[in-house]
């Protein structure tokens, strides 16, 4: 993929049925829950990008044995208890999941595991995972006082009660895979509910895990392998709903994620006036099914506080393109935690809409958009992250005249075929820069 691509609207609605690729954030979990499993654990239809290349070099550091096929991952665990210590430096590229999730294997491993990863990943902080680790037992090193690189010593782990200041699903996580090899349950207690897959998988696997609200409780204990299917990524199919919703289009996108802590977006949406239809068709592990949004005549503002966050935290770029198309003054609030993902996501979308000629204003903890403007094409930037260049594309979708998306390469994090799958909606050209 071409570092510049060219988006051109075709003033046509955004249309047509979309499949979207697997969720990014079960298919981490897959691969590195099954490390913690003795024996071989399936993991079908799993996402392959970038950041889970990621996963699947920390998992074969730990001595898993992982087989990589087209529709299927084969995990063979070397079990709790029996990860190896890593010969080298695991680097985890640009993914904050697997950096955090990895940093609970290594706290269990009675030896010495360094991390690092890409210039992003490395101004990401750290102490929010490894201070909790530390309260268990494990031993941390940090550069600065909390980024990667890092080094963990594991081992004998104490149970206890851990209280996160910021809700994270990645840093609860780390925090309940280390627990599984305390000598006692430990329970991680969190500000807000974040995304409960861990929670949903470990049970599936045989652990005794009780959630309550933002308490969630693990006893040690050994897993069972893991089999599952992965189902399609709400945060990829996010795109195609806000397309149609801003281009007065309609988009179904079949045999999707549908995790009450992963589809705020779908609320917004309808807060917007879009017509949003939802057919669930599995219950567990996780809920899935179809979803199709249908955009209106005029789209009206919206609010999203704090406690709508976490449920929606990825899709924030995405309203902030909704609000810029919205009759009146939408807000976001309580988001300051997109200051540290994959790059200062406020910021970035500050200036990338901004350039398209939306009305935003960045705040510490999210905008102020008065809508509705009139987009026009620019050159925006994606700031090496993959959810600000397929944001602003959208945006881009809805403007008049071209637009030099800067960076758009990387999609390959989560969405290789992000492009494409733009050009197939025929509401927008693609074409590498020349
Ligand atoms: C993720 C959790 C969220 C989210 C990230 C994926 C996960 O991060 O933003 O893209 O898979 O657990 P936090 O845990 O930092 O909130």
């Amino acid at each position: 993929m071409a570092d510049t691509v060219v988006v051109t609207p075709t003033g046509r609605p955004a249309a047509g049925t979309l499949r979207v690729p697997s969720d990014k954030s079960l298919t981490h979990r897959g691969i590195l829950l099954a490390v913690l499993a003795e024996g071989q654990s399936v993991i079908d239809r799993p996402l392959h990008a970038a950041d889970i290349a990621a996963s699947i070099r920390a998992a074969r550091a730990f001595g898993a044995v992982v087989d990589v096929g087209p529709d299927r991952l084969v995990v063979e665990g070397p079990g709790i208890g029996q990860l190896r210590e890593p010969a080298d430096v695991i680097d985890a590229g640009n993914s904050g999941t697997t950096i955090r999730l990895a940093a609970g294997l290594a706290a269990t491993v009675r030896g010495v595991s360094v991390f690092t990863g890409d210039a992003s990943l490395r101004r990401r902080p750290m102490a929010r995972v490894l201070e909790p680790l530390g309260r268990l037992g494990a031993r941390a090193l940090a550069r600065g006082g909390g980024f990667a690189p890092f080094a963990i010593r594991g081992g004998a782990l104490s149970g206890g009660v851990v209280e996160l200041p910021v809700a994270s699903a990645q840093v609860k996580s780390a925090v309940l895979l280390a627990g599984l090899a305390a000598n006692g349950p430990v329970t991680v207690v969190e500000p807000l509910p974040s995304r409960d897959h861990t929670e949903r998988l470990l049970a599936r696997m045989g652990a005794q895990v009780r959630a309550d609200g933002t308490r969630v409780t693990v006893e040690p204990g050994f897993l069972r392998p893991l089999t599952f299917t992965v189902p399609g990524d709400p945060s990829s199919a996010a795109f195609w709903w806000v397309a149609a919703a801003i281009t007065g289009g309609q988009v179904v996108t079949p045999e999707v994620l549908l995790n009450p802590a992963r589809v705020g977006l779908l609320d917004v949406l309808e807060e917007a006036g879009a017509r949003v239809r939802v057919a669930v068709e599995q219950e567990a592990p996780e809920p899935v099914g179809t979803v199709s949004v249908t955009g209106p005549d005029r789209l009206r503002p919206v609010a999203v506080e704090g406690p709508a966050v976490p449920a929606l935290v990825d899709e924030l770029p995405l309203v902030a393109v909704l609000a810029a198309l919205g009759h009146g003054t939408s807000t976001v609030r309580g988001a300051r935690e997109l200051r540290v993902k994959e790059s200062d996501r406020i910021a970035a979308m500050a200036e990338g809409l901004g350039r398209l000629g939306a009305r935003i204003t960045e705040e510490p903890d999210g905008w102020t958009i008065v809508g509705p403007a009139r987009l026009r094409g620019a050159v925006v930037e994606s700031r090496g992250d993959h959810r600000i260049a397929m944001a602003l594309a959208v945006a881009a979708a809805a403007a008049e005249g071209p637009t030099r998306i800067r960076g758009a390469e990387a999609v390959a994090v989560s969405y290789p075929s992000f492009w494409d799958a733009l050009a197939e909606t025929g509401t927008a050209l693609v074409a590498p820069a020349r």
